[in-house]
């Protein structure tokens, strides 16, 4: 696989969608027709209400899910279609830090073998020294120490536990990293510990994020930009600092309003948007937006026509019809 610079796209993602059969007329649209692009060097944040479809995205693009249609493209290369020695270098190069370190990490495995296991699989030690040594390594590049290589997780605690987990992604040299909630089992003491480790070792080796959340305060400090979903759809994709000052989905819009704001003065006038409704089911999702039941925009239109995802702004797209004119 080839070596990419600093802003080229390393992913590609062209109107995937993944589906599942869940009776015999029952089909789950849990992401549905969403495309974007990764750079290198670049975190994007993933972030929606639970059982929108990030877990299924993310995972789906790195071909740990069979995809239903569309396209998945790694540095050029068709991932659901990789063989062979490609196939090796991909498993090599994506990585994943899961949202639950608890259930994760295998409690019968020591630290170190949790740790080095990417490493023997793909044979980077030549020698048990090595490992040890590279094990070491990690550990203090974590912020964890030798001490804890021959331990099992139960004796650590959560933000440990997570350390661990990130220290494992990093042995086998990872490009790009899928971040799946990586915070939201820890305290909030501890989050940003962990969000601040991660933007460190980003700067450090260079690495890509995929880094989902379900809220927007979450992924505001660790985001290049951010894309939006709303039940299996992308409704709003752009930088962070363009999405948190001028969201342009109704439901970007109600998502921020949603977060408190730290100076009590802008907090008191603030208007909040109310989402008034649940989230549909994704079971045969009907014709149109996705979002309709609970938009009070909503006009004839957004009942028979999807919107697409376009840019309406240089770098700021959204699925609205809207903005769709
Ligand atoms: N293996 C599966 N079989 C059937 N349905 C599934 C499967 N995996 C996920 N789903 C469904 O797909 C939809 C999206 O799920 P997904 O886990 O991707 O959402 P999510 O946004 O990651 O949610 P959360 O914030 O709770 O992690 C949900 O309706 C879920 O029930
Ligand atoms: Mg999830």
């Amino acid at each position: 696989m080839s070596e990419a610079k600093k802003g080229d796209v390393i992913l590609e993602v062209k109107n995937l969608k993944k589906y599942f059969k869940v009776g015999p007329n029952a089909i789950l649209k849990a992401v549905d027709d969403v495309s974007f692009v990764l750079r290198e060097g670049e975190t994007l944040g993933l972030v929606g209400e639970s059982g929108c479809g990030k877990t299924t995205c993310g995972r789906t693009c790195i071909g740990m899910y069979d995809k239903t249609d569309g396209e998945v493209i790694y540095k050029g290369q068709k991932v659901h279609e990789l063989k062979g020695r490609d196939k090796t270098n991909f498993a090599k190069e994506v990585q994943i830090i899961f949202q639950d370190p608890y259930a994760s990490l295998n409690p019968r495995m020591t630290v170190a073998d949790i740790i080095a296991e990417g490493i023997d699989i793909h044979g980077l030690a030549k020698t048990k020294e090595e490992r040890n040594q590279k094990v070491y390594d990690l550990l203090k590049l974590v912020g964890l120490n030798k001490e804890h290589a021959n331990r099992f997780v139960h004796e650590f605690s959560g933000g440990q536990r997570q350390r661990i987990g990130i220290a494992r992604a990093l042995a086998v040299e990872p490009k790009f990293i899928l971040c799946d909630e990586p915070i939201s089992a820890l305290d909030v003491s501890i989050q940003a510990q962990i969000v601040n480790l991660l933007i460190k070792l980003q700067k450090e080796m260079g690495l890509t994020y995929l880094f989902i959340a379900h809220d927007l305060s979450m992924v505001k400090h660790i985001s290049d930009r951010v894309a939006v979903m709303y039940l299996g759809s992308m409704v709003e994709l752009s930088t962070s600092e363009k999405l948190y000052a001028k969201p342009m989905h109704p439901y970007t819009q109600a998502l921020l309003s949603a977060i408190p704001i730290p100076d009590p003065e802008i907090e008191k006038n603030r208007q909040r948007i109310m989402l008034e409704g649940d989230v549909p089911s994704p079971i045969n999702p009907p014709e149109g937006c996705r979002f309709k039941a609970r938009c009070k925009h909503a006009t004839d239109i957004c009942g028979k026509v999807t919107p697409k995802l376009v840019e309406v702004e240089p770098e700021h797209f959204v699925a609205c019809h809207l903005f769709d004119k």
